[in-house]
């Protein structure tokens, strides 16, 4: 990639002019400064990809030049130049974070691969930066959606819980938000510049999640040809959500208790314990106090990871967040795809009476493929999947059904409290019951009632 910056440093004005020409020709655009101080005072004012500076100058040296360079910019590469080869201060220049030591006598080929690799070493690392920063805020602007009881509850509860270093067990079915509102903690924490580092516990073979998990040392099974960092010491400092941690052997599920009682690991093989700075949180979407008292959870872990219980109820279970979630979702949809729509009435109340098994991320689903696949402006109930149709035809009738027998059920108990209170006299109880007495006749048949019968039921 040509056009990058790079600012020379000399008070030796052949030497810059020198170095200048030949980086231009390679395409780059060059600075020069003849000055430590001028060139620290550049450096904050405009981006260089790469700075190269004598070491020997009058006022501010090239140490001091790097010095200070490092503290305006940390990943800005500073290439330092002597006149004579001398390992003392080559030694001093890297200690002190120099990206390498050239000799000014060097040959045109050398520098130019050093400043190419400076370059290349900066790129990856603001790309680094910039992939980071993105993943952060593409983690942190996804909102928990909600305005039922419930969800309420669980925002107040991440609220409370977010600052301290509390264990977390969350539990839900699966696609209610578990992993969403663990990296809600994360990010509301005092952790949030460090890692987020998520494992799926249920997705591995035990002994591949144990050397994850853990990490292992050279030689300690066939395959280990090298010591490798567990996942535990690769979130230091940062939150480590234990996913599906009900999945988990009996043998991690021991290393996991060590992790919480001692803060510390043993990889796989070693022996030396390393400490870890984590902060866990652990998520089931299975009944894991059922799981220990069937003996398949240890009770000791069950407890130090329910430190912090939050429940997460299934979506059928708080149905007032159905019409945000569906708003929500047709936004981010409708964004992704520049396709703006709108969701008809009938296809709404079809949404609302659905059960989501798959809960939220079903609901997500279904709305994208429903802007993605559907024509015209508006999601319409030809738009949704046959079994959100069928299924709230289904439920229509039992709500129906249930309805018709407990209004049934109501009129035969009061007409039974009045008959019995007016001592079955027709006609006063028909005039309370605000009926004509053929009327009450009728009723009497239907529901077949008679003063002896009730006596025989009492
Ligand atoms: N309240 C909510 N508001 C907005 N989006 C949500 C909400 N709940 C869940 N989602 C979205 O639904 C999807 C599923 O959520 P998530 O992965 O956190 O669920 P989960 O409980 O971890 O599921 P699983 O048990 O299958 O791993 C994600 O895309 C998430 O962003
Ligand atoms: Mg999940």
């Amino acid at each position: 990639m040509a056009g990058e910056k790079i600012l020379i440093v000399d008070d030796e004005k052949s030497m810059c002019q020198y170095l200048s020409i030949m980086l231009k020709k390679e395409g780059y655009q060059v600075k020069t400064s003849n000055s430590g101080k001028k060139a620290v005072s550049e450096v904050s004012d405009s981006n260089f990809d790469v700075v190269i500076t004598d070491i020997k100058m009058e006022g501010m040296d090239g140490i001091g030049v790097l010095t200070e360079v490092k503290k305006i910019d940390p990943t800005l590469p500073v290439v330092i130049m002597t006149a004579y080869a001398s390992q003392k201060t080559a030694i001093s220049a890297l200690n002190n974070g120099a990206f390498y030591y050239l000799i000014k006598r060097a040959k045109n080929e050398e520098i130019k691969m050093v400043i190419r690799n400076a370059l290349d070493m900066h790129r990856v690392k603001s790309e680094n930066t910039f992939l980071k920063k993105q993943l952060r805020k593409k983690d942190n602007s996804k909102e928990i959606i909600g305005k039922s009881d419930e969800i309420q509850g669980v925002f107040n509860l991440v609220d409370k819980v977010a600052d301290t270093d509390s264990t977390i067990m969350i539990s839900g079915e699966s696609g209610t938000g578990k992993e969403l509102v663990a990296k809600a903690i994360h990010y509301r924490s005092g952790r949030s510049n460090q890692s987020f580092v998520s494992i799926n516990c249920g997705a591995l073979p035990e002994s591949l999640l144990e050397s994850e998990l853990f990490g292992h040392v050279k030689g300690s099974f066939t395959g280990a040809i090298k010591d490798k960092n567990g996942l535990f010491k690769v979130a230091c400092g940062g939150t480590f959500f234990l996913d599906e941690v009900g999945e988990t052997s009996p043998a991690i599920q021991v290393k996991l208790l060590r992790v919480l009682q001692e803060r510390e690991i043993i990889p796989v093989g070693g022996t030396t314990p390393i400490k870890v700075n984590v902060r866990l949180i652990a998520a089931t979407n299975a009944d894991l106090e059922l799981a220990v008292k069937e003996n398949k959870f240890r009770t000791d872990l069950y407890y130090r990871l329910n430190v912090i219980p939050i429940v997460i109820p299934p979506l059928r279970d708080r149905r007032d967040d159905i019409g945000l979630l569906v708003d929500h979702f047709l936004k981010a949809a409708s964004e992704a795809s520049g396709r703006q729509k709108t969701v008809a009435k009938e296809a709404m109340e079809l949404l609302e009476c659905y059960d989501w098994p798959g809960n939220v991320r079903e609901l997500e689903n279904i709305i994208e493929r429903a802007v993605i696949l559907g024509d015209g402006d508006e999601i319409t109930t030809i738009g949704l999947p046959d079994k959100i149709r069928n299924h709230s035809h289904q439920r229509r009738q039992i709500i129906m059904e249930k309805a018709q027998m407990t209004l049934e059920e109501l009129e035969k108990e009061y007409l039974i409290s009045v008959l019995e209170a007016t001592g079955w006299q027709k006609k006063k109880a028909s005039s309370i019951l605000g009926i004509n007495a053929s009327t009450l006749y009728r009723k009497i048949q239907r529901y077949k009632l008679s003063p002896e019968k009730l006596k025989q039921h009492a």
